[in-house]
């Protein structure tokens, strides 16, 4: 139990399920960016990810994943809230760390309202709902004919790149991986998925909104 309640078994378990989250990420972007390509190439992925029995069985861990990585950011932001609350220390924070870390916890939690809206509109439908258009390339299409929903979308992106930029390193150093040859290249690489992440998915969300305009 006390092994349970460590901060840093607690920071192993955030790292983990970060990093399962960014290789879902991956591959969703990857797959998403087939809608610029062809339409049909994107259904087809999309019915393969609706019915392969192994990717089904993937949604039940990628959803674990999601609950102990919120779960246990806010646990432990609390904690250390608790650990260092003046002004003083938080000062000193900001002088030594970046924009990204000193915000995980609020890019975080905006993150999770993008995706409560995200899986309402397009998990929901698709699964449960009733489904107003004849494809999923369509559905996508839809969407972003609204521009608040584009413009919720594309800042989302943006808070998750900050999010990436610095929990993609962070998650490194927290299974112990911390070495001054390479600790530079994962914060490079980090970034560079930070940037990818955030251009792609709003390169999505803006060429489907200003197509829209165009017919
Ligand atoms: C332009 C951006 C995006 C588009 C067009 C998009 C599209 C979709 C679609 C069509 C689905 C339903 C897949 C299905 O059930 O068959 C889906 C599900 C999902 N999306 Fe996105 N997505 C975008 C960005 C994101 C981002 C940035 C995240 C995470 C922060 C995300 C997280 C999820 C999750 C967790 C699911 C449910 C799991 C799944 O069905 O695989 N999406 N998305």
């Amino acid at each position: 139990m006390a092994l349970i309640n460590s901060s840093i078994l607690r920071k192993i378990v955030m790292a983990l399920s970060g990093l399962f989250l960014i290789s879902f990420l991956a591959l969703h972007l990857t797959i998403n960016l087939f809608t610029l390509i062809s339409a049909d190439l994107f259904n087809e992925a999309s019915h393969f990810m609706a019915t392969n029995w192994i990717i089904q069985l993937m949604q039940y861990v990628l959803a674990i994943g999601f609950v102990l990585h919120i779960a246990m950011g806010i646990q432990l932001t609390l904690q250390n809230k608790k650990a260092r609350p003046s002004a003083y220390a938080m000062n000193k924070a900001a002088a030594n760390s970046g924009w990204s870390s000193r915000n995980m916890i609020v890019t975080g939690l905006l993150v999770l309202f993008f995706l409560i809206v995200h899986l309402k509109n397009y998990f929901w439908v698709l699964k449960f709902g009733d489904m107003p258009y004849s494809s999923d390339y369509e559905l996508v299409v839809k969407l972003f004919e609204n521009p608040l929903y584009t413009l919720l979308y594309v800042f989302a992106f943006v808070l998750l790149g900050f999010h990436l930029d610095h929990g993609f390193q962070s998650a490194f150093q927290s299974v112990g991986i911390n070495h001054s040859k390479y600790t530079p290249a994962i914060k490079w690489l980090g970034r560079a998925f930070a940037v990818v992440v955030t251009l792609g998915f709003s390169l999505i969300s803006l060429f489907f909104y200003f197509s829209s305009l165009s017919n």
